[in-house]
């Protein structure tokens, strides 16, 4: 999950208001103006190299470097900036794992100083900082960073000094971050105050705020031998393994999307796959991939999950049986909507299925991100949309089209936002099956970003897709556009088999080493590999 205040607001709203006509009339919405969809996705015979990719990232990172080092986000067509997380440079850090796969050495330096000069107590721009957010991108991290320069990177930064000041603000921000699990029940509340060691006073979290802090917390636990971060997030995770009451979750292993601080228990709402509980599906596979042993617990509570998910949830629009698409559910009741967040799932599937050898799992995975590819292939722009909507049997009117099986999926959001999870899905379709279609999904989408996102500084958001010009720039660069997006095309495009960070096919017997955190972030596997 990725909420920055104002996205919140915005994806829950436009979540409420979709679901809201969906549920008051059984009909699916205001009249939208959209291209059918191509019958077959677009297909590119060719894919560029992988350097390319470092290219790009170089031309973003001196657009911050020049305009905004140190600070958190870039504008990239005003080329101002914005401290949004703090003000702690979490372009910067989130970059850094990016970097160091890369192997540029320069840009590796320059973050590596930068983060010794921090002073995690300091928030600029206010008192508190989001839990999750800096649990993900800066803590998340620096704890790959320290993963990826003591192991395979060992060669890109030599300076011990330098490397010792990474270890000790990675333990000391781990400290900081301790404060938000401060609750009647252990379960965090989102917004800390670092100086005071304080948190907000908020009745909720979401499940994904309460429980996708595993890797990242456990990691620290094994890198330092203190059990005292991994056992506060095994805590607060706990309320999630055995939720209650019981009719919070309504499919077996599908949960409501919030939880109460003062008791742990599950609050009444919608739940689903995307945004507000994402990552806590997502970390409860690769917890299991992190420490097979310890967590096997939680790979029971995924595969549940998985199940119902593949039984129950499933929805397929109106003439296209193969395209597998995931609604929200409302009870057992099912809203055919779904953020762009959702798209993880296709990897998450696929991983699911390797390191347990199930090939139907595998398919299923594969089937959502095929899916995603039809749909951003069909735009002029190779990009999608912030929410789609669709129609199963085209029974209610459906927006200003004839319901055929070009337009029973639209996007409903038309915005693009720099999102990663499409890429991150095609990597693991990749990974597990080496069809080159994922490549030149992938570069195709990367030559529409060159084309309509690309400023002289960095990379802006869109406002439609579906225009060939992309409409009108969104004067945002959030960090993933370095932690996800060039990195998930730089992996897909690696073709170095022996890079031990790669997500493995447990099926061909090579294991996993590495398991990327939601932020992209690869740690080093603890237990048994799988
Ligand atoms: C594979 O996964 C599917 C979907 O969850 C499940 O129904 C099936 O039993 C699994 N197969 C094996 C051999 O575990």
């Amino acid at each position: 999950m990725r909420l920055t205040p104002r996205s919140a607001a915005t994806a829950v709203l436009s979540l409420g208001v979709i679901w809201l006509i969906w549920s008051s009339t059984g009909q699916l919405g205001p009249k939208l103006h959209v291209p059918a969809l191509l019958k077959t996705p677009y297909l590119s015979n060719q894919y560029g190299s992988s350097d390319e990719i470092k290219d790009a990232f170089q031309h973003a990172w001196n657009g911050y470097s020049r305009y905004c080092f140190g600070q958190d986000t870039l504008h990239p067509v005003s080329n101002t900036c914005d401290n949004d997380f703090g003000g702690w440079g979490v372009t910067a850090i989130d970059a850094l794992s990016t970097a160091i796969i890369m192997e540029n050495e320069n840009v590796v330096g320059q973050i590596l100083n930068f983060i010794a000069t921090l002073d995690w107590t300091i928030v600029k721009g206010g008192t508190s900082v989001q839990f999750f957010e800096v649990t993900i991108r800066h803590f998340g991290g620096m704890i790959s960073a320290y993963d990826l320069l003591n192991g395979p990177f060992a060669h890109i930064a030599k300076d011990d000094a330098l490397r010792q000041s990474l270890f000790d603000q990675m333990v000391n921000l781990g400290d900081v971050l301790v404060c938000a699990f401060k609750t009647p029940s252990g379960v965090p509340r989102n917004w800390v105050n670092p100086l005071a060691c304080e948190t907000d006073n908020g009745r909720t979290n979401t499940v994904a705020g309460a429980g996708s802090l595993i890797l990242e917390f456990q990691r620290l636990s094994d890198i330092t031998g203190n059990t005292n971060y991994g056992d506060l997030a095994k805590k607060a995770q706990s309320y999630l393994l055995n939720p209650e009451p019981k009719k919070r979750e309504p499919y077996p292993g599908l949960l409501t999307s919030f939880i109460n601080i003062g008791d742990g228990r599950m609050a009444a709402g919608k739940g689903g796959w995307g945004s507000l509980s994402d990552s806590f599906y997502e970390y409860l596979l690769k917890a299991y991939v992190y420490d097979s042993i310890e967590f096997a617990p939680y790979l029971e509570r995924w595969k549940l999950a998985a199940e119902s998910t593949i039984q129950y949830i499933a929805s397929h629009p109106y003439g296209h049986p193969e395209w597998t698409l995931l609604p929200q559910w409302d009870n057992i009741l099912l809203g055919n909507t779904m953020d762009s967040l959702t798209w993880f799932t296709g990897g998450n599937f696929i991983l699911g299925g390797m390191v347990t050898r199930n090939q139907t799992l595998i398919d299923f995975g594969l089937s959502i991100a095929d899916t995603g590819g039809a749909l951003y292939m069909s735009t002029p722009t190779r990009l999608g949309g912030e929410f789609v909507w669709w129609t199963n049997n085209c029974k209610a009117s459906w927006g200003a089209t004839e319901c055929t099986p070009d337009t029973s999926v639209q996007f409903s959001t038309k915005t693009f936002i720099l999102r990663p999870e499409l890429l991150e899905s095609w990597y693991y379709a990749y990974r597990a099956t080496k069809d080159k279609k994922y490549r030149q999904w992938a570069w195709e989408t990367f030559q529409g970003l060159n084309r309509v996102c690309k400023t002289s500084s960095g990379f802006a958001g869109i406002s439609d897709v579906t225009a060939p010009d992309g409409g009108v720039k969104i004067d945002k660069q959030e960090s993933f556009l370095y932690a996800e997006i060039l990195k998930y095309l730089y992996l897909i495009l690696n073709d170095d088999e022996t890079a031990p960070y790669h997500v493995q096919d447990s099926r061909t017997g090579s294991l996993n080493g590495w398991v990327l955190n939601t932020e992209a972030h690869p740690l080093r596997v603890t237990g048994p590999h799988v």
